[in-house]
């Protein structure tokens, strides 16, 4: 037998050790923490099982762990759980569980260590590590979990029917550690996904997308995603974006396959961030591909404006998927908006208003956008990708430089509302807001600098265009900074 007692002769692990011993109970330490202390992936959430009340055991640990230490207990699911220093541990008591067909929810009964490991979802994580005296340190693994965790591989303890249909959940955690760790699904363990598939209806969307948010932030999520795929998961949590899959072939001439070329597209980009949102902008970028698909017999396949209409589905995508609907989806939408953006410049001669613009549009976000882009580049014709690499280099040293000399990032205009609203003795009008939006363009396409030396004479030819009168013809403003300086003194 495997002895592990050297990873847990510290704190907490003695102290709960030292508590099942003077109440006379068994617990072992099981689940993940295990499973990750064979694999060397340091962690500090731990499971414990008490063969006994979870809840009573955690109560009694806390003061012996410190002053201000308690346990918070959900009587409802008979679980505990303690934060210690940087520590996060959760007691449960062995259970014995049955489910009913149409919830998640199980009927819980007190039960051995043997009953509780089986009850678990797959071999790896139903290892335990003994506490207790007579074998501390001890792996007690009746399902063979040691020998799976070297085959790399995910089986469920129970016939995979069983497990799968307990707690349906568990199909999304199957292809999830598939791809964390880059393990293999068991053969009979994969076919049960399939054949359960339908049964995700039953788990509730955020616990669904939290696993897919894993799937998505591992190394190579494409594995996750041709799981899923493959299983059938994909079309039942996911659907719009199964649509991209297939490639259609009309007078010799076809497509790329969109679904492959998306996940290309995550894969390159998660080699350089880990940044959820991103990723998820790589996912959504060619969903509306299908949508705007055309044959032209001239051009080819054609995709008009798959950009805007994608942007305009990912607040619809979030709604259903339960992502948030708050500054993060917003982010993803504009990147989906602005993907073809860079990759428009890099094909052609890089002028600065052009780069202006688009610094103007993406912002602060420009250098995400930079890396999607960097990651669209799934050409396998060599010749292309170093010329495209070229050109993005290009563009690269055009917005350094025409941000050093314009600061339009983070777009501030050089002449406010109010000013325009003084010198020309108007209320607030549409007037206004179209001499704004000429010094905007004028910056834009660089007839003018974006300073208010610039700006003001501009502002002033621009209104008298118009057609409008000078108020306070000889009270010209200084630039507002050393107008704030005046105005302090
Ligand atoms: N578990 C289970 N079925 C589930 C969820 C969890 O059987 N649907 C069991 C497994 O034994 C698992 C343990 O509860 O190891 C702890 O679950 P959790 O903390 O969600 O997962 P970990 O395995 O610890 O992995 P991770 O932290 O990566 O989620």
């Amino acid at each position: 037998m495997a002895d592990y007692s050297k990873y847990i002769q510290k704190e907490p692990f003695t102290s709960i050790s030292k508590l099942a011993v003077e109440r006379k109970v068994q617990a072992f330490v099981i689940g993940g923490y295990v499973r990750d202390l064979i694999l060397e992936r340091p962690s500090k959430d731990v499971d414990f099982v008490v063969v006994d009340s979870g809840i009573d055991f955690a109560k009694e640990l806390a003061p012996l762990l410190g002053k201000n230490i308690e346990a918070k207990y959900f009587q409802n699911f008979g679980t505990a759980m303690i934060r210690y220093k940087e520590w996060e541990l959760e007691f449960v008591g062995a259970r014995k569980e049955s489910y009913r067909k149409e919830t998640r929810k199980p009927i819980v009964e007190n039960g051995t260590l043997g009953d509780d490991q089986r009850r678990r979802d797959f071999t790896i994580n139903a290892m335990s590590v003994s506490l207790n005296q007579e074998d501390f340190g001890m792996l007690h693994d009746p399902f063979n979990g040691l020998n799976d965790l070297e085959n790399k591989l995910i089986r469920t303890p129970l016939d995979p029917d069983i497990t799968f249909s307990d707690d349906p959940l568990r199909m999304m955690r199957a292809i999830r550690f598939a791809t964390q760790l880059d393990f293999k699904i068991e053969q009979n363990t994969f076919r049960a996904i399939s054949r359960n598939k339908n049964r995700i209806s039953i788990v509730s969307k955020e616990r669904v997308i939290d696993e897919l948010n894993k799937i998505i932030l591992a190394d190579k999520p494409s594995t996750g995603f041709k799981l899923l795929d493959e299983s059938g998961l994909l079309k039942n949590i996911f659907p719009v974006f199964t649509e991209l899959k297939g490639v259609e072939i009309i007078n010799g001439k076809a497509h790329k396959d969109n679904f492959y070329h998306t996940l290309d597209v995550l894969d390159n980009l998660s080699k350089t961030s880990n940044n959820l949102w991103l990723r998820w902008a790589a996912l959504l970028h060619d969903i509306a591909k299908p949508v705007t698909k055309r044959f032209d017999p001239k051009a080819g396949w054609t995709f008009h404006s798959h950009e805007f209409i994608g942007a305009k589905m990912v607040p619809g995508i979030f709604k259903k998927l339960k992502l948030p609907l708050n500054e993060k989806m917003h982010f993803v939408q504009k990147m989906v908006l602005l993907h073809l953006r860079p990759i428009v410049l890099a094909q052609e001669i890089v002028t600065d208003s052009a780069v202006r613009r688009l610094l103007f549009d993406a912002g602060d976000d420009i250098d995400e956008l930079m890396q999607l882009c960097d990651a669209d580049i799934t050409s396998k014709n060599e010749a292309k990708v170093k010329r495209y690499m070229k050109n993005f280099q290009l563009v690269r040293e055009k917005l350094k430089e025409v941000e050093e000399k314009d600061r339009i990032r983070n777009w501030n205009p050089p002449i406010d509302g109010e000013l325009i609203m003084k010198t020309f003795g108007l209320k607030p009008c549409k007037t206004v807001g179209d001499i704004k939006t000429a010094i905007r363009e004028a910056i834009l396409d660089g007839k003018i600098h974006n300073t208010f030396e610039d700006a003001y004479p501009f502002m002033i030819t621009t209104g008298l265009e118009l057609g409008l009168q000078i108020q306070n013809q000889d009270d010209t403003p200084e630039a507002p900074q050393q107008e704030t300086e005046l105005e302090k003194s």
